[in-house]
């Protein structure tokens, strides 16, 4: 069945309802201030046994100190898995709240801080649970699979969490066991899979303000005069924007494509946060933002998640000399999210 043939449809969520935070975003340093920062940050993580979990989209200064910490820079799932083996009693988590929720859910015992508890993400806040949990209801014939990108509550109501690597195989999955899905909150990456895998998908209609803003003919006219370039997407965008991509996959994946794939050069349809470790993977290679405003649009996200921006070495620095900015989860809450998270892990581990 189709969404549109359900009556009770989510309504579209086409502009936000919540405030952006506008220009937050990474400070500028003072001179000497940043190297000063940074040795800080690197004693301050060995004296208080943590380890620094940062997503591609956060600032090149964390991903550095992540990589030379013996911390990670990762997709979300990897960023989920990290912290679950690494043996550090507390996690720092930078990227945005349902990354360290998600940390908190599958790790009760150690001490999860982020840089900051205000970066938040438009798929989690499209998602409330006191709307979705009634939609749930209203549909139990359906297996409730949530991306990542979503709060506790809405993980506690769901049978499975998946992120974008690995959405299409659980999916799959559900779909040989015969199962209808009812999916949330992302519409884009949910059409995508419903395209790829054929199943039953009632989609929960959030997107990501991020990934939406990407211009499918501007695209198309910079492969005009770039024709050997290669169209890398993550699937949070838009139909059309898929439709012209060469590799469709998660951060990880994507990175990988630009190491792997013959091209000099990649049109690259997500947060330009990435480009720092693709150009560690393939430094011959050239990266290029896709477009996010075409003509006469306005570009309000320009290929930057404001919310990862919020993460810099000053607020870092901050949580490990005060321990501030901790994540609780309600215990109730956890137990019930840790179910279809630890699905997904379970899920993952045995795929590899
Ligand atoms: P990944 O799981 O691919 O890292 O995506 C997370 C995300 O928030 C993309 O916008
Ligand atoms: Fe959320 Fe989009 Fe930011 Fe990812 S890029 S955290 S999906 S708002």
């Amino acid at each position: 069945m189709s969404p549109d043939q359900e009556t009770d449809i989510p309504p579209i969520l086409t502009e936000p309802v919540y405030p952006l935070p506008g220009s937050v975003g990474v400070p500028d340093y003072a001179p000497g201030e940043r190297e000063t920062l940074v040795s800080e940050i690197r004693t301050l993580l060995r004296e208080k046994d943590a380890v620094l979990v940062a997503h591609y989209y956060t600032d090149e200064d964390l991903q550095m100190i992540a990589d030379e910490t013996g911390g990670t820079v990762a997709d979300s799932l990897e960023m989920a898995r990290f912290g679950n083996r690494h043996p550090a009693s507390t996690l720092v988590v930078a990227g945005v709240r349902f990354m360290g929720e998600t940390a908190k859910i599958l790790n009760p015992e150690k001490r999860v801080l982020m840089p900051t508890l205000q970066a938040e993400c438009s798929l989690d806040l499209g998602c409330p649970p006191e709307k979705f949990i009634p939609f749930c209801d209203a549909h139990p014939d359906r297996t409730v699979v949530v991306y990542a990108n979503t709060c506790a509550e809405v993980k506690a109501r769901a049978d499975w969490v998946v992120t974008s690597s690995i959405a299409v195989d659980v999916v799959r999955h559900l779909k040989e066991q015969g199962k209808k899905v009812l999916w949330a909150p992302d519409r884009f990456l949910g059409n995508y899979v419903q395209r790829v895998t054929g199943a039953d998908m009632l989609l929960w209609q959030a997107s990501c303000i991020v990934h939406e803003r990407f211009k499918a003919e501007a695209i198309q006219n910079m492969v005009n005069h770039y024709p050997d370039a290669a169209i890398l997407v993550h699937p949070e965008s838009p139909d059309s924007v898929i439709a012209l991509a060469d590799v469709v996959g998660s951060t990880t994946q994507l990175i990988n494509a630009a190491r792997e794939l013959p091209n000099p050069r990649f049109i690259v349809a997500t947060d330009n946060g990435i480009f720092y470790k693709m150009r560690q993977a393939a430094p011959d290679k050239i990266f290029m933002e896709a477009p996010s405003a075409g003509e006469g649009a306005t570009c309000e996200s320009c290929a930057h998640c404001p919310w990862m921006a919020m993460n810099h070495l000053r607020n870092l620095a901050d949580v490990l000399k005060n321990g501030s900015n901790e994540i609780h989860v309600p215990e109730d809450i956890r137990v019930r999210a840790l179910r279809a998270t630890q699905r997904m892990v379970d899920f993952a581990a045995a795929r590899n």
